[in-house]
């Protein structure tokens, strides 16, 4: 089985960024994959978002998603005004929008095709992957807060509204973090049962300090906090019959293998990101594939 994946497309960041989705498909009918995953961040806006998915309806192959932190933004306040909020969009929304643009979406439940069982998940952050480095500096408090100096601002706390189910409390990102680990270890479970041979797990946010960079730089370092979980990596360091992980999030791409699992991140990112003008170059590099 030929895996091919991707992160981090952020089509609504800019035409150039939205543009580039035709290049990957062309390149997708060269590379000629089995199955196609994109690990979350395609567009905050739910219209670009499913544009984005329906450019992709000419693959032949079986198409997966996991939804990122931008996917499930509202535009607060109006959004929640209207009863509308992440947890909405991350459970109705875009399930339904991946329905209907033939993608399989990951999040709620797992598949499993031709015994290769796919277990996915959005993820959160619950500061376990900050730089401890700075612990004297940044209480938990403070990364909560998700304000660096006041001046600089992690977005989520704009735009991400994981509310509870009487939709009149927001969730603390620890909250959301465990939430997610407990559904990726349900999945897991439940592929067991149905006899997977391996599992590949994907999840948007990061499950390994190990594929970060940490410069040990401000205010670089004090994002980390909101890269991912520790929790998530232990849960797949867990099960050995988990043999990939696919994330995204962090727009630095990386391949490492962590004890028995292959941990694999490759991302699109913003065009200031491209280290390169030559867009079959570039998208040679971000869109990665491997054999399973
Ligand atoms: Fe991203
Ligand atoms: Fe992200």
């Amino acid at each position: 089985m030929k895996i091919a994946f991707i992160s981090d497309l952020h089509v609504d960041i800019s035409p150039e960024s939205f543009k580039l989705i035709d290049h990957i498909i062309d390149r997708l009918f060269v590379i000629k994959p089995d199955i196609f995953i994109i690990a979350g961040d395609i567009a905050a806006n739910t219209q670009k978002f499913e544009k984005t998915l329906n450019k992709f309806s000419s693959l032949s192959c079986k198409k997966l998603l996991v939804a990122g932190n931008h996917d499930i933004w509202i535009d607060s306040p109006p959004s929640l005004q209207r009863g509308m909020h992440s947890e909405i969009k991350y459970r109705e929304i875009l399930p339904r929008i991946c329905k209907r643009n033939d993608f399989l979406y990951l999040g709620l439940e797992p598949h499993l095709i031709d015994g290769i069982g796919f277990a996915g998940t959005i993820g959160w952050y619950d500061y376990t992957l900050r730089n401890k480095k700075y612990d004297s500096r940044f209480s938990i408090e403070t990364y909560r807060n998700k304000q660096y100096n006041e001046k600089l601002t992690w977005s989520d706390r704009n735009f991400a509204y994981w509310m509870n189910g009487s939709g009149n409390r927001r969730k603390s990102d620890e909250e959301v973090a465990q939430e997610m680990e407990d559904s990726l270890q349900k999945q897991i479970t439940s592929l067991n049962r149905q006899g997977a041979d391996k599992i590949i797990a994907v999840t948007h946010h990061v499950p390994f300090s190990k594929i970060l960079f940490y410069p040990n730089r401000l205010p670089f370092d004090f994002f980390s906090a909101f890269m991912g979980s520790e929790g998530l990596g232990n849960i797949i360091l867990g099960e050995s019959i988990v043999t990939h992980t696919i994330c995204g999030h962090s727009h630095i791409k990386s391949s490492l293998k962590i004890k028995h699992v292959q941990a694999k991140k490759s991302p699109l990112g913003y065009p200031r990101e491209w280290r390169t003008g030559n867009t079959n170059k570039l998208i040679k590099e971000r869109l990665s594939y491997f054999e399973i």
